[in-house]
């Protein structure tokens, strides 16, 4: 994927008056295509895109069609070579290898590429004053433990307390009863508990917002991290000079009866990668203040940390309407 003529190769319009020669730049030469090339690659794209014209399902054939599409507009631009498909191809094929029910490259390539947010932005529209969404990651999984309001996520995981507090609402400002608030999170040293070899579970619960629509629990103060950059992602990364780091946050997804669905994260103002996060999660609605507690400062609930700084951030969220 990373091969020679990659800088940038740009489709650029002929030059010349009949319109009988199109130029595209490799690298940094230009490629002449004459129009019987042309016309040899527009006779593909159309035997391809007709190949799908009796999928019965509208969608798979629109889909279907338009990834044709685009993707023979990619080769045709970039002048293709056989090399490289066939690296491309064994990228794709060292994703597979290394993906299991623990880790997920296609999730990450997706992730790198901005595709996930690309798809959750197209998937999400901007909705008044609703809570915006950023990506999911693939470190969920079901089954964390009930956390009662107030009551402290880390489970044992190492870093500093966080004291997380908020509202959900709807786009009216009612409050929502009920709400359920999935949370989980890296620890100190960067990593989620899938990734302990000891199988145990810690940095992850749910807990419900009371009757006022409330919510309140404890945490760790996040932290950045990288991505998992061992395998072929970790590669590509490398190869464009790219950092495998994600700016620190804490996710959340928040379910209530009617309303959207809503994946977020909360993003630490001021913290080194908030402007270059590897997966362009980052939006700046979701960078909070985590104020920071000196040891000593009394906690909100009383709850003694003997010698240990804290952290405290406010997040009020506000859900869409389900039909949104
Ligand atoms: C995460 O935040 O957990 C994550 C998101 C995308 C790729 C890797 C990790
Ligand atoms: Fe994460």
């Amino acid at each position: 994927m990373t091969g020679e003529g990659s800088a940038h190769p740009t489709r650029i319009p002929s030059s010349t008056a009949n319109g009988l020669t199109q130029r595209t730049t490799q690298g940094a030469s230009i490629h002449h295509i004459t129009p019987k090339q042309r016309a040899v690659e527009d006779a593909l794209v159309a035997r391809v895109l007709a190949s799908f014209d009796d999928t019965p399902d509208p969608r798979l054939r629109q889909l279907m069609q338009a990834i044709v599409k685009h993707l023979h507009a990619f080769i045709r631009e970039v002048r293709l070579t056989e090399q490289e498909w066939n690296t491309a191809i064994a990228f794709l094929a060292d994703a597979g290898h290394i993906t299991d029910d623990k880790r997920q490259e296609f999730i990450l390539l997706s992730d790198v590429l901005g595709a996930s947010m690309q798809t959750i932005a197209v998937s999400h529209e901007v909705y008044e004053n609703a809570t915006e969404a950023t990506v999911f990651g693939p470190f969920f999984f079901d089954g964390a433990p009930y956390i009662a309001l107030g009551g402290d996520i880390a489970a044992g995981a190492t870093g500093e307390p966080c004291w997380v507090e908020g509202t959900v609402a709807d786009t009216e400002g009612n409050p929502i009863r009920g709400a359920r608030i999935d949370v989980w999170e890296a620890d100190a040293d960067g990593y989620y508990d899938v990734q302990y070899p000891d199988g145990r579970v810690a940095g992850r619960g749910y807990l419900f917002t009371d009757e006022q629509g409330a919510y309140r629990f404890w945490c760790l103060t996040p932290v950045p991290y990288p991505v998992p950059h061992d395998g072929p992602v970790g590669s590509l990364l490398a190869a464009a000079h790219r950092s495998p780091m994600r700016a620190a946050h804490l996710h959340a997804m928040v379910t209530a009866d009617n309303l959207r669905t809503l994946v977020t994260h909360i993003f630490v103002a001021g913290d080194d990668f908030v402007d270059r996060d590897t997966v362009f999660g980052v939006k700046d609605s979701l960078i909070k203040d985590f104020a920071r507690q000196p040891a000593g400062t009394p906690t909100p609930d009383g709850r003694d940390l003997g010698d240990r700084s804290w952290s405290r951030v406010r997040f009020d969220i506000v859900l869409a309407p389900a039909e949104a």
